[in-house]
């Protein structure tokens, strides 16, 4: 773990949510302060992809649909997720049972309160120092579970563990006819690749992310610009807007139709690909209006799997441009250090740099 300040939780007495939530706070408490100017483009243009065309038995659909996966991936690392076969119902109630955890009382939360990335439940204000090294602390609070290969859930709100149960095994499902798709599209073979990630005990987490309104959006930031972990995130919200990624170096708000699905391509994703998939920057914004929560799914591999440019894609691109690292470790070491304002470590000790 690093020696810095960041990933310490803040003592939970007063979450970001009971600051929020007390009546009349006029301005963003020194903590949480950090100025920025997160103005975005509107963006009508990111991809959609219709996940029935993917798994469609009419060939020329199929072929068709796994060009456009491969296309967003290289692209955007970020696509629009529709007809995917999620009930609505059960979209709504995971959103609606997440929201129901962060209204507990904080003695309830308080139990839960993160000590290490690792931890198998974990909630809490996240708070990192800046490049100059001031710490502030995310307009967010967060619930991260660990629910593959073995599941946990908090025990209150009851509900909280059929649905998130429920849910995160239809993502799965959805993740890895993705994953077959684009394996495809890569011309790997389908068994080197489930080994190399260990696709039997893959690892799923789920991140429940509460960003209560704020009563000065440009003062506070929800969460920072950065890339996940792993190899493919899906993300649902409450329709509160607030998400933004970046893309040819500019940044652009998401808007997703009803009952989608956003998926990005996450950075073990571009490592296996050599590069051809991109993992690439998103942020969460902050409003005065609405509070808003997101569900996050993220799908790893195996902690104890090695995940390195897949070799065959290295031989035909003459090198390697990412290091191998064990999942967990990369895990440790990442989210232990600040991933803001200059590269993230995944840029820094991952990718090779020219000399
Ligand atoms: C995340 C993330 C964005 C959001 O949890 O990694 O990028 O909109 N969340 O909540
Ligand atoms: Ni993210």
């Amino acid at each position: 773990m690093a020696s810095n300040s960041v990933d310490q939780p803040l003592e939970f007495e007063r979450s970001i949510k009971a600051i929020a939530d007390s009546s009349n706070l006029e301005a963003v408490p020194s903590k949480f302060n950090i100025a920025n100017d997160y103005t975005a483009l509107p963006s009508d243009s990111i991809p959609l992809l219709d996940f029935s065309s993917l798994i469609s038995a009419d060939p020329h659909q199929r072929t068709k649909a796994v060009q456009d996966l491969a296309e967003a991936s290289r692209v955007w690392g970020f696509f629009i997720l529709v007809n995917h076969g999620i009930p609505e119902s059960l979209m709504k109630d995971a959103i609606a049972a997440v929201r129901d955890f962060f209204n507990l009382p904080e003695s309830e939360k308080k139990q839960y309160e993160s000590k290490s990335v690792l931890d198998s439940i974990q909630c809490g204000n996240l708070t990192l120092a800046n490049t100059s090294n001031q710490s502030f602390t995310f307009w967010r609070e967060y619930l991260r579970l660990r629910v593959h290969p073995d599941f946990h859930c908090p025990h209150h709100p009851q509900h909280l563990r059929e649905i998130v149960m429920d849910y995160s095994k239809k993502i799965r499902e959805l993740y890895m006819k993705i994953m077959e798709a684009a394996v495809e599209y890569l011309e790997l073979d389908k068994h080197y690749v489930d080994q190399l990630l260990k696709m039997d005990s893959m690892a799923q987490m789920v991140v429940g992310n509460c960003y209560p309104a704020c009563p000065q959006p440009d003062k506070a930031i929800g969460l920072p610009p950065h890339t996940d972990p792993g190899l493919l995130t899906f993300l649902i919200n409450n329709g509160v807007e607030g998400l933004q990624i970046e893309h040819d170096g500019k940044w652009f708000n998401v808007q997703s139709p009803p009952n989608s699905i956003l998926v990005n391509v996450d950075d073990h994703f571009e490592i296996l690909t050599n590069g051809r998939f991109k993992s690439l920057k998103h942020r969460a914004v902050v409003n005065k209006e609405r509070e808003r929560i997101s569900l996050v799914v993220l799908n790893t591999p195996a902690w104890d799997a090695i995940v390195g440019p897949a070799a065959p894609l290295v031989d035909k691109d003459g090198s390697a441009l990412y290091h191998s690292m064990e999942y967990k470790q990369y895990l440790e070491t990442s989210i232990a250090q600040s991933r803001l304002g200059g590269k993230s470590f995944f840029e820094q000790q991952l990718i090779i740099q020219d000399i």
